[in-house]
């Protein structure tokens, strides 16, 4: 995303329209609820982007600033101290007032107020600023997906999100071959032009020992053999907090699966429930299942800097040809699967050596998560078009599968 002046307002527009299109096939109810505490309703989702803009980059920056509504600054706050109260998260979906309609006022006059602060000259800080801005409501773009497929699916009609389309084909992947990769050192992190998150810099060198790294993810076929053997009934498989996690949910098989009456499976995708398709890239797993199948197949989960120093040899370009859908795609002999799911990697959280946060309220943006959390890559079907990049560090906790969320194997050498 360029931040040069023409460049940022249209870039300004286009991003926030794609907002209002994701919400489109969604009814005031729908957009209201909230299923669980990690999810937010999707009139949240549309409030709360809007709220960064008016916040961060109008407050300070707009001559004569009034705000639309002076109790959105705590309604709308997500997690930033620095700006003061903030609704508890929790029960975002117990805002029933203000309703859709002004929210949706509300973004309208926002983006106006936007665009004039836009056609005037803004120094290189406040670009970056709203840029951060766009790459934020991108990142809740995703969620407002994950969080309606979530909400749907506590429905006992199953309604989809959207018409089904062709659903996935019966085949299966292709083999998964093992791309090795020698020992020494190795750059990671993000360098040069274009956008990245604080979290993704600075660029800095790690030691890896040889590994060899899968040439796609981990497919339903293969996934569904680990859940067909008995696999979530075995605690050998599983770390000790994981197999806690699994018998506090009495959970047998990833979420969204369902065994369908010939007694195979079905999932439940945002086109409504599906039969399972062999060759779709597993997804909705926790860091506990994604750990516990690669114990299971001999392999391991990859490191983050494992991941980025391979990703050149199968991530595809991150760029507009893909466009943000609905599922993972079947992978086959020219696809293979990166960027469908988001990859738990067995790498912490963690600053990379001489982080920085941003001053100022910005600076919460990433850096006060990096505990209990786990790292992943790659980037989803869910993704934005042009959202993520190969240093790109996305981060869960441990128990959390309500995103697409899948893995890839790898092993020592
Ligand atoms: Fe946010």
């Amino acid at each position: 995303m360029s931040a040069s002046g023409n460049d940022l307002a249209g870039a300004y527009a286009r991003v926030r329209q794609a907002s209002l299109t994701l919400a489109a096939p969604l009814s005031a109810e729908d957009c209201c609820v909230q299923s669980m505490p990690d999810a937010s309703p999707v009139k949240w989702h549309l409030a709360h982007t809007t709220w960064f803009f008016e916040t961060f980059v109008l407050e300070p920056h707009e001559a004569g600033f009034a705000p639309f509504h002076p109790s959105f600054r705590t309604l709308f706050n997500s997690y930033y101290q620095g700006v003061g109260a903030r609704h508890p998260r929790a029960e975002r979906g117990l805002i029933t007032r203000p309703g859709l309609q002004q929210v949706l006022d509300y973004r309208a006059q926002v983006d106006a107020r936007m665009q004039a602060l836009l056609a005037s000259a803004l120094d290189a800080s406040l670009q970056a600023l709203v840029t951060l801005g766009l790459q934020h409501e991108q990142q809740h773009q995703e969620l407002l997906l994950t969080d309606i497929k979530h909400l749907l699916s506590c429905n006992p009609l199953l309604p989809a999100y959207a018409d089904a389309g062709a659903g996935g084909a019966m085949a299966h992947a292709p083999p998964l071959r093992w791309l090795p990769q020698d020992a020494g050192l190795h750059q990671i992190g993000h360098a040069g032009e274009g956008f990245a998150f604080d979290n993704e810099a600075p660029r800095h060198t790690v030691y890896l020992n040889a590994f060899a790294l899968a040439s796609r993810p981990v497919s339903n076929a293969e996934y569904q053999a680990f859940v067909d053997v008995g696999g979530y009934a075995e605690p050998g498989h599983w770390l000790s907090e994981g197999w806690d996690w699994l018998q506090a949910r009495a959970r047998d098989a990833p979420m969204y699966w369902q065994r369908n009456d010939a007694g195979g499976w079905a999932e439940f995708t945002l086109q409504g429930l599906q039969a399972l398709a062999p060759a779709r890239p597993v997804a909705h797993l926790s860091y506990y299942e994604a750990d516990a199948y690669a114990r299971w197949a001999g392999a391991r989960l990859p490191t983050e800097a494992e991941w980025e120093c391979a990703a050149l040899e199968f991530a595809p370009a991150h760029e507009a040809a893909i466009g943000q859908r609905l599922h993972p795609a079947a992978m086959t002999a020219a696809s293979n699967g990166c960027g469908e799911v988001w990859e738990w990697t067995r790498s912490s959280y963690a600053p990379y050596p001489g982080f920085q946060p941003a001053p100022g309220a910005v600076g919460e943006y990433n850096g006060k998560f990096m505990v209990n959390q786990y790292v992943l890559r790659g980037g989803s079907c869910a993704s934005p078009p042009g959202h993520v990049r190969p240093s790109y560090r996305n981060f869960f906790p441990a128990g959390a599968c309500w995103q697409f969320s899948g893995l890839r194997l790898a092993r020592d050498l």
